[in-house]
């Protein structure tokens, strides 16, 4: 099929790639050419995702920052990023400044064709904000061309993996013809299709997210609890895990979630619920939980060190493993109270020190030998290698269970 794919983040770009590789014509389109240009020649993605750079010398996509080049798709694919304020609410200009774009270029294209939303957005966006601009081409919803909303669940670093082999497939549709065309190009997919309404399938993806969230916050609380009667969360949590209505994932407690889409989609999700007047106190309790819980690894490293001038290690940046990403992690709120405190901080990652760089230039990135040369050392993000290293006679508070850590002089995990 003929696909366009509008914006080249990690969700775009993987879509793009993916697409290509299972033989569709795709064009990708944004609004930055040195991105583009560095996808086109250099075949380097810039974030980083795994397996995605060898995927892009496989493959061919058509890169542009004209709209014209999406005349002859069948299926235009809106996958611009949606960044929130403080509150929760989104800011849609990415979704308003591409659908305009899109609708100029309907106004010239003359066979059908569906715009498919998969931007994460609020229950109603699609219906209430991209239909209306789509209209402003002259055309019809319908009867010129279809929209869909087809959330997509793809996990950071696993985003190729996750793509072509989906747990499920969510096809938001605003008729049966926008769905077909959808259903055609995932039918070979082995996977369950959900075709529903446009604002369900909105839904389906926060209430995905929110409920990871959830789970996360839940055993972190039961973590805390376990802490003060002497209980081993884990053990706890395998115990709970072979019940099949539980399921034995998402169920590492620690220092809690980050990332660019749990944080955010959780917060979209209460700031939707309280504009239709309701309180979702849940999901409010998840989000302060996590706000808090990054803490109570500062809070117990004082137990063991006075702060004030102390050298204090951390063992990861990112906001898990597998990624170069920061935003939201935990490991954020950790150095700004560790600096207020007067703490000098060190800190090693092994993909993510760039991206930290710019958020924290004044701290010293090292490599992981000098972090152990610390006063303590907290393990804030759990890469494999750390399982590796040797924290004999050390002092090691550790956020997120990394198992050789306890062979250290005073080791103390923050919910456990
Ligand atoms: C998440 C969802 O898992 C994807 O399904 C979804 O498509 C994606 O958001 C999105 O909306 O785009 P991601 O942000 O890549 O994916 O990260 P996760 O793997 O979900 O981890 C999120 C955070 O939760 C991390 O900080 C991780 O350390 C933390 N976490 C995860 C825990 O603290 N405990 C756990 O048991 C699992």
């Amino acid at each position: 099929m003929k696909i366009s794919v509008i914006g080249a983040g990690y969700v775009g770009l993987v879509t793009a790639a993916c697409l290509a590789k299972l033989g569709n014509d795709v064009v990708l389109i944004d609004i930055d050419e040195d991105k583009l240009e560095a996808i086109h020649n250099n075949r380097v993605s810039p974030t980083y995702e795994e397996g995605l750079n060898e995927l892009l010398s496989q493959v061919h996509i058509q890169v542009s920052t004209d709209y014209e080049k999406i005349s002859p798709s069948d299926i235009i694919f809106i996958c611009v990023g949606t960044p929130s304020d403080k509150s929760g609410s989104i800011f849609l200009e990415h979704i308003t400044e591409a659908t305009t774009q899109i609708a100029e270029a309907l106004k010239r294209k003359l066979d059908y064709c569906v715009v498919a939303v998969k931007s994460t957005v609020a229950p109603g966006t699609t219906e209430e904000v991209v239909i209306p601009i789509l209209a402003t081409s002259g055309r019809k919803a319908g009867n010129d061309f279809g929209v869909c909303m087809c959330p997509e669940f793809l996990r950071e670093g696993k985003a190729i993996h996750d793509f072509m082999n989906p747990a499920r497939v969510i096809i938001g549709e605003y008729d049966s013809k926008s769905g077909d065309m959808l259903y055609k190009l995932y039918q070979s997919f082995n996977a369950p299709i959900l075709r529903t309404n446009l604002r369900t399938a909105e839904m389906i993806k926060l209430a995905s997210n929110a409920f990871l969230a959830t789970k996360i916050s839940f055993i972190n609380e039961v973590g805390n609890i376990c802490k003060q009667l002497g209980i081993d969360t884990y053990e706890v949590a395998k115990g709970m895990g072979f019940d099949e209505r539980i399921g034995s994932k998402f169920l590492n407690a620690g220092i809690g979630f980050g990332g660019s889409c749990l944080p955010k989609d959780l917060k979209m999700l209460i700031a939707k619920a309280k504009e239709t007047g309701y309180e979702p106190t849940i999901l409010e309790g998840v989000l302060n939980l996590n706000e808090a819980q990054a803490l109570k690894l500062v809070e117990s490293l004082k137990k063991h060190v006075p702060l004030k001038d102390a050298v204090i290690g951390l063992l990861g940046l990112a906001f898990k493993p597998g990624t170069d990403d920061v935003r939201d992690s935990r490991a954020i709120k950790i150095v700004e109270v560790l600096l207020q405190e007067g703490a000098v901080v060190k800190a090693y990652d092994p993909l993510a020190v760039k991206n930290f760089g710019k958020l924290f230039p004044q701290i010293e990135y090292v490599t992981k030998e000098e972090v152990l040369n610390s006063d303590a050392i907290l393990i804030v993000t759990e890469w494999e290698e750390f399982n590796h290293l040797h924290y004999k006679g050390k002092i090691v508070i550790d956020g997120r269970r990394v198992a050789k850590a306890r062979e250290a002089r005073i080791y103390e995990g923050v919910c456990w």
